[in-house]
Order: C-alpha cells, then sequence, then structure tokens
C-alpha cells in the first residue's frame, strides 16, 4: 500500500478523472476526501472508498478556508492535493463574454491555486506532501472554441512551476497532468454539443480528433488515475515542476 495512513484531497471527485484518482489513492491504502459541487455523488463515491465527501464550490474562494478546516478535522492534515475539478465550456472565440471567461478561470485556476495554498501551509508540518494539478493537452494546443478552456490550463502549468519552486524547500512536490481525450461525462458532454452544432453524429464529431491520437483510442479515467498515483508515491520523489501528457500522443506532433 503505497498511501498506508496517508489523507487526500481530491476536487472535483463525484465523478470523471477526480472519482477514478479518489479511488486509487484509497485502494492504496488513502482516507480520501471527496470534495465536489455535487454531494450527492460525492457522498456516493466517499462511501464506496471509505472516506468523506465535502460540498465544495472550488470558485467560492471566501469558503475555501472552511471546506479545508472541515476536512483537517475530519481527516487530519492532508499528505495530497488533487486540483481535479474544472469546467469547459465551448463558445466560438468571438463570442467570448467576460462571465464565461471570468468563470473558466475563477474555478479552473483561482480556487486551485488558494487550496493549494492552505494545504501547503500545514503539510509544512508534515514535512512534505504533493499536490497534483490537472492541466490538459488544451494547455497547448489553439483552440477556437475552447479559448477561455485553453487558458486557463495554459495558466496551470505556470502555477505548477511557481509553486514547486517555492514550496521545494519544504519537499512538497508539484506536478501537473495534461490529459488528452479522457471518456467522462465532461468529454462526452463536450463532444454531444459539437455534434448537436453541426448536424452530425458523436461519433462523427469524435472521428475527426481520434485520427489525430497515435495510440488510436479515448483514454480512461483508470489510465490518468494510474499516473496521478505516481506523483503521489514516492516513486516521483525526486520530480517536481513538471507536467506530464496523458494524451496518447496526440501532443507529439
Ligand atoms: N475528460 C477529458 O478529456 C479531460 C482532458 C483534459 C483535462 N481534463 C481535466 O480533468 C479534470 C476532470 O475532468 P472530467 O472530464 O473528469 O470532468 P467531469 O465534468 O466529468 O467532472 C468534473 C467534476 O468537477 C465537479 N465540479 C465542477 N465545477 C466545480 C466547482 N466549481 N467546485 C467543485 N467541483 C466542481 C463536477 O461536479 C464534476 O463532478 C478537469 O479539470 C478537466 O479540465 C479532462
Amino acid at each position: 500500500m503505497r498511501l498506508a495512513g496517508q489523507v487526500a484531497i481530491v476536487t472535483g471527485a463525484a465523478q470523471g478523472i477526480g472519482k477514478a484518482i479518489a479511488e486509487a489513492y484509497a485502494a492504496e491504502g488513502a482516507r480520501v476526501a471527496v470534495l465536489d459541487l455535487n454531494l450527492e455523488a460525492a457522498a456516493a463515491v466517499a462511501e464506496s472508498v471509505g472516506g468523506i465527501a465535502v460540498r465544495c464550490d472550488i470558485g467560492d474562494l471566501e469558503g475555501l478556508k472552511g471546506v479545508f478546516d472541515e476536512v483537517v478535522e475530519k481527516l487530519g492534515v492532508p499528505n495530497h492535493l488533487v486540483n481535479c475539478a474544472g469546467i469547459c465550456t465551448t463558445v466560438p472565440l468571438e463570442q467570448e463574454d467576460f462571465s464565461n471567461w471570468t468563470k473558466t478561470f475563477q474555478i479552473n485556476v483561482h480556487g486551485s491555486f488558494f487550496l493549494s495554498q492552505l494545504c501547503a501551509e500545514r503539510m509544512k508540518e508534515l514535512g512534505g506532501g504533493t499536490i497534483l494539478n490537472m492541466a490538459s493537452m488544451s494547455s497547448f494546443l489553439p483552440k477556437k472554441e475552447q479559448a477561455a478552456y485553453g487558458a486557463s490550463k495554459a495558466a496551470i502549468v505556470s502555477m505548477t512551476r511557481s509553486c514547486a519552486l517555492v514550496w521545494a524547500p519544504d519537499n512538497i512536490r508539484v506536478n501537473a497532468l495534461a490529459p488528452g481525450l479522457i471518456r467522462t461525462p465532461m468529454m462526452e458532454g463536450n463532444f454531444n454539443r459539437r455534434a448537436a452544432m453541426q448536424g452530425i453524429s458523436f461519433e462523427e464529431a469524435l472521428q475527426p480528433m481520434l485520427d489525430q491520437i497515435p495510440l488510436g483510442k479515448v483514454g480512461t479515467p483508470e489510465e490518468v488515475a494510474k499516473t496521478a498515483l505516481f506523483f503521489a508515491s514516492d516513486e516521483s520523489s525526486y520530480i517536481t515542476g513538471q507536467t506530464l501528457e496523458v494524451c496518447g500522443g496526440i501532443l507529439m506532433r
């Protein structure tokens, strides 16, 4: 058990990639705090992994301290934080408005940063810890209809490196994952919307992207979770400030 006796916070863990990470960490012995906007679904995940569910809107920066204190009170100071909660909207670039742009950054970037700050402060008492941020292949690719999302995910790569630099002396390792196309409710929603906009089927909307993936398939949340586990475990003890592409090779092009 690589995380026996340790505590982990996973945000956005009610479904998709966050859920798979919560399950993977729990299977290695961690007690997991399942944070999500959707408390009912978070509670189901928490029950199945033997952890706790806490309702959290990661974009409500004022509320983060209360959420964090609740986790510490119930489970103890976290050894690991996974900032997985995120949103992705599909809007033609020229129609982006203030509301969509700022909300995307509030949730994807600001919430992750300020929760990291709260965690790092207490991880120092433990002699270290790990923080894992969720970037994306969109951190590196231009986006015609997801510009706010892509910009927010690019910011996460930079934020990861700055946090890694500042907290390295405290043995807090900060890394990020850049998943490609992973089959989750978010991904399915995106392609269903794209299909509806173009009057084509889900499979037809997906095919052009699939054609660009050297490994030729959509990834699974479990494949992302395996790499998250690597960054939480001692196997990555000499790695910090990295963003690992988990994308079937699409970013090689
Ligand atoms: N699925 C992909 O192909 C893919 C690719 C690259 C990156 N990612 C990133 O991985 C992460 C997880 O993606 P997913 O596909 O599992 O998404 P998902 O939409 O299936 O799940 C996201 C979870 O986050 C929660 N959430 C949303 N807003 C929140 C908020 N304000 N506060 C707290 N929780 C909130 C949702 O309730 C949901 O449970 C995201 O950061 C996403 O950008 C996903």
